[in-house]
C-alpha cells in the first residue's frame, strides 16, 4: 500500500505538470489500469447542461462516446458522488449493456469513483475501471482509485481553466489586431472619416458589403477592418482574388472536390467552407464569369455549398465582403454581372476615394508611410514642406499604394536627413508633370477624360520604358500587378504588348 500511495504522489505531480486536457486524461487512465491491475480504466466528464457523460472510447483515440449520465454506473456514481463497486455486473441491474455493445467489450468486475475536487466538492465525472485480473475490486482498490480521482478532479479543473485562458488570450489577441486594421485606415478628410463611421455603424452587423474604389485606395485594407471589427473575427477572414482564378478551377476553389474526382485527386474543401463562421472577401469580383457568379449566387442564397463531384449539400454560414475597382453597374448594363448578385453584394455599399478626392490626407498619408518605412530601416527623415505640397499636388493615378511605393523608395535613396523636392523629381515616371497640362486640356474634355488619357499615356509610356514587363511596370506605377493587367484591358493596350 505505501509503495502504491507514494506512485500517486509522482502521479499526481505529474499531472499537475499536464495541461492538455486529453494527455492529462490518457496518463491518468494508464496509471489507474496499472495500479489496481484492471483491464481498463475510463474517465468520464460530466455535462451537465445535456445530463451526459462523455469520454474517449479508448486511450489515444479520438473517437467520443457520450451516453445518458442517468443511466449505468459510471452515470450513478457521478450523479450520487458515491463509490460503487460490482462484482457480478452482467446481472446488475444498474449495468448499461449498451456501452458493452458499443464498445465491443464484456465487462464482468467494475469500480467506480466519483471525479470529485475535495477542494470544493465539486464533480466532474466519474473514473471507472474494469476487469480486475484476478478477483474483485477490494477496499484498497476503491481507496486508491479514491485518491487518484480526487487528484484528477484538480488536475482537470486546472487543465480546463488553463484553456480557457489560452482561449481568452487568443480572442483578446484578435480583438486588439482587429482595432488595429481599423485604425491602420488614416485620414481625416470627410471622405475618409466617412467611411470609418460606416464600419463603425456596421461592426456588429453580419450584413454583406460591397466595396468599391479604383486600385490602390485601400479597398483590402476596409475589408479587413470590417472583419476584424465585426462579431466574426475570431473566425477566419479568408481572401480571394477571382481575377487570378482560371475558369476551369473556379468552382472547387470556392466549394472543394471530392476524392478522385480525377485520377490523383484529393478531398479538398472550398473556400466557402474555410471562411465558415467568419468572412469571405471576394477581390474583384468583377472578373469572375457568368456561371461562376451564378453558382456564388445560389451559395449564398441557399447558405450551403456542394463540392465538386460531391452530392451533400454542406451548410455554410459565411458573410460576403465583395471588392472591384470595375463599374459594376456598367458592367450589369452590358451583360457581364448579375443583377441579382450585384444586389446580394451590396446590401451596404463602402466607396473608398480615390486619392485626388482626399488630397488633403496626403500630408498625413506620406507621414504616416515615412514613419512606417523608417521604423523597419531604422533610419530618421522627414519631409520638407515643399516635398509635402508638391505630394499634395501630384497626380496619383495609382492612389494611396503609388503614395506608399514612392515613399518607399524615396526613404531607400535617402541621402541627408530631409526629403526634398529635388528627390520626389528624381525619380518621378514620365508623365508625372502632365498635370499642368490637363489643367490646360483643351475646353470641352471633360475632367474624367483627361485623367484616363493621362493614365493611358503614364502606362503606355513606363510599359514601353520597363521593356514591357508587367511586374516593373506595376511597380513603378503604384499598381498591382493584376491592377495594371485591368488597365491594359481597359485602354486596350494589349496591342502594344505584342508590338514589343
Ligand atoms: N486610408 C489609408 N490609410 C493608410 N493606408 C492606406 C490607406 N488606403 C490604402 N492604404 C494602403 O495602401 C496600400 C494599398 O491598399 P489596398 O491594397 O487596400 O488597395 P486596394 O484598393 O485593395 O487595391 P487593388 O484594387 O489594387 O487591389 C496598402 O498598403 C494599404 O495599407
Ligand atoms: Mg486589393
Amino acid at each position: 500500500m505505501q509503495d502504491k500511495l507514494s506512485s500517486i504522489l509522482k502521479i499526481s505531480q505529474q499531472m499537475n505538470s499536464e495541461r492538455d486536457l486529453g494527455a492529462l486524461l490518457d496518463l491518468v487512465a494508464r496509471e489507474a489500469t496499472r495500479l489496481l491491475e484492471a483491464d481498463r480504466a475510463s474517465i468520464f466528464l460530466l455535462d451537465r447542461e445535456k445530463m451526459e457523460l462523455w469520454s474517449k472510447v479508448a486511450l489515444g483515440s479520438d473517437e467520443i462516446l457520450r451516453f445518458d449520465a442517468r443511466k449505468g454506473i459510471a452515470g450513478a456514481s457521478a450523479m450520487t458522488g458515491k463509490i460503487v463497486n460490482v462484482s457480478d455486473l452482467q446481472n446488475d441491474d444498474r449495468f448499461n449493456p449498451a456501452i458493452d455493445s458499443r464498445t465491443g467489450y464484456r465487462t464482468r468486475t467494475l469500480l467506480a469513483v466519483p471525479l470529485q475536487n475535495l477542494i470544493d466538492g465539486e464533480v466532474v465525472g466519474a473514473f471507472e475501471v474494469l476487469n480486475k485480473r484476478s478477483g474483485v475490486f477490494n477496499q484498497e482498490d476503491e481507496e486508491l482509485l479514491k485518491s487518484l480521482a480526487a487528484q484528477a478532479a484538480i488536475a482537470i479543473q486546472t487543465a480546463r481553466s488553463m484553456g480557457e485562458l489560452a482561449r481568452e488570450n487568443a480572442d483578446l489577441r484578435r480583438e486588439v489586431e482587429g482595432r488595429g486594421a481599423r485604425s491602420r485606415i488614416v485620414g481625416t478628410s470627410l471622405r475618409i472619416q466617412s467611411v470609418l463611421q460606416l464600419i463603425d455603424r456596421i461592426r456588429d452587423s453580419s450584413v454583406n458589403v460591397l466595396i468599391s474604389g479604383e486600385s490602390g485606395t485601400g479597398k483590402d485594407l476596409a475589408a479587413r477592418a470590417l472583419h476584424y471589427s465585426s462579431p466574426r473575427s475570431r473566425r477566419p477572414f479568408v481572401a480571394l482574388n477571382c481575377a487570378a482564378l482560371p475558369e476551369n478551377l473556379v468552382e472547387s476553389e470556392l466549394f472543394g472536390i471530392e476524392r478522385g474526382v480525377a485520377t490523383g485527386v484529393n478531398q479538398r474543401i472550398g473556400q466557402f467552407q474555410a471562411a465558415d463562421g467568419g468572412t469571405l472577401f471576394l477581390d474583384e469580383i468583377g472578373d469572375l464569369s457568368l456561371p461562376a457568379q451564378a453558382k456564388i449566387l445560389r451559395a449564398l442564397e441557399a447558405r450551403v455549398v456542394e463540392r465538386v463531384g460531391g452530392r451533400t449539400p454542406i451548410p455554410v454560414d459565411v458573410r460576403v465582403l465583395a471588392a472591384s475597382n470595375k463599374d459594376l453597374e456598367a458592367e450589369i448594363r452590358k451583360g457581364n454581372f448579375r443583377e441579382d448578385l450585384y444586389y446580394r453584394l451590396k446590401v451596404i455599399h463602402l466607396h473608398m476615394p480615390s486619392l485626388r478626392e482626399i488630397r488633403e490626407d496626403i500630408p498625413m498619408l506620406a507621414n504616416h508611410f515615412l514613419a512606417e518605412c523608417c521604423r523597419d530601416s531604422g533610419k530618421q527623415l522627414e519631409f520638407s514642406p515643399g516635398v509635402l505640397r508638391q505630394m499634395s499636388q501630384a497626380e496619383w493615378p495609382g492612389n494611396v499604394r503609388q503614395l506608399q511605393n514612392e515613399i518607399r523608395r524615396l526613404v531607400a535613396c535617402a541621402r541627408g536627413r530631409t526629403i526634398t523636392e529635388e528627390d520626389l523629381l528624381e525619380g518621378i515616371p514620365e508623365g508625372r508633370s502632365k498635370p499642368r497640362s490637363v489643367a490646360a486640356a483643351p475646353s470641352g474634355e471633360s475632367l474624367k477624360n483627361a485623367v484616363e488619357n493621362l493614365e493611358r499615356e503614364m502606362i503606355a509610356g513606363v510599359l514601353r520604358s520597363t521593356g514591357n514587363n508587367q511586374q516593373k511596370a506595376a511597380k513603378a506605377l503604384g499598381l498591382s500587378r493584376q491592377g495594371l493587367i485591368n488597365k491594359i484591358k481597359r485602354y486596350q493596350l494589349g496591342a502594344l504588348a505584342t508590338a514589343l
